[in-house]
């Protein structure tokens, strides 16, 4: 096992922890305020906070890696951290417990090494290191075996802020609740991947994320035996908004037919 990467995993589980708690103790004290970045695009006071603590976190002990964080930070290094401070941060304010810090680190983009999901209300960490397995609460997790999509629970996002592409994204999505057992969407995308590497559900699509919302939940879902898909084409990623894919990898071909 590589030692260093280990060692980042440890340490990336420490802040996590340590992020989500100071989040949650934030929450009970409804000590935060709300802006709206964007149209239905918010962020808190607690999502600046909660980065700067996990930036100097992990600055403090990896001065030279760089760090690509949602609210603020993007300083350049041989590694990067990539960090989403509360990824569901409707959830966190409206007071739904599927909220999570996300971190990943990586050395060339698109291809994390590692990945740790903390979600302080549902009490679980999942956690993965290439090529060794992703874990939930320390026990190794798997995506499920499901192979028939009638069967299959999936979550499907509606392009909440590119409200353009409903239409469309709606089609898309009547097929596949037509086919599947049933459709679910928890605000969420670190805990939806999550969810997949565990068993939870089976499948997921969605427009329009940033790269750190899904970063360590790739790693994660991969490790779990799952596939993790980007559908843009190069030019669409120019803008860096991506439209994902994800699956238990038994079902992978099946949503591409749908979707593609
Ligand atoms: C959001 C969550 C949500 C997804 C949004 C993301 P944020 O992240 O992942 O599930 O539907 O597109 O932006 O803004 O809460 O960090
Ligand atoms: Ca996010
Ligand atoms: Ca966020």
């Amino acid at each position: 096992m590589n030692k260093t990467l280990e060692l980042r995993l440890e340490r990336a589980i420490e802040v996590a922890k340590k992020a989500g708690d100071f989040a949650l103790s934030k929450r009970k004290d409804q000590d935060f305020h709300i802006s709206e970045k964007a149209t239905n695009d918010f962020v808190t006071s607690v999502d600046k906070e909660t980065e700067e603590l996990i930036y100097n976190e992990l600055h403090g002990f990896y001065k030279s890696d760089g760090f690509y964080g949602e609210e603020s930070k993007e300083e350049f290094g041989t590694g990067r951290w990539v960090v989403d401070p509360i990824d569901g941060t409707t959830n966190y304010f409206r007071g739904q417990p599927s909220w999570a810090v996300s971190i990943a680190y990586e050395i060339e983009f698109n291809k994390p090494l590692l990945g740790v999901i903390y979600s302080p209300c549902l009490n679980e960490m999942f956690y993965a290191l290439k090529g060794y397995g992703a874990y939930r609460n320390g026990e190794k997790i798997q995506a499920s075996n499901i192979e028939n999509i009638n069967y299959a629970i999936n979550v499907c996002v509606p392009p909440h802020r590119l409200k353009e592409k409903y239409d469309t994204y709606m089609k898309i999505y009547n097929q596949i609740g037509v086919a599947s057992s049933d459709i679910r969407s928890l605000g969420s995308c670190a805990i939806e991947l999550s969810y997949i590497a565990c068993g939870f559900i089976d499948g997921y699509y969605e427009l329009n994320l940033g790269y750190y919302d899904f970063a360590a939940g790739k790693i994660i879902l991969e490790e779990a035996g799952g596939k993790f898909s980007v559908l843009n084409s190069e030019k669409e990623l120019n803008n860096n908004r991506f439209d994902i894919l994800a699956t238990n990898g038994k079902l992978h071909s099946w949503f591409e037919n749908i979707i593609l």
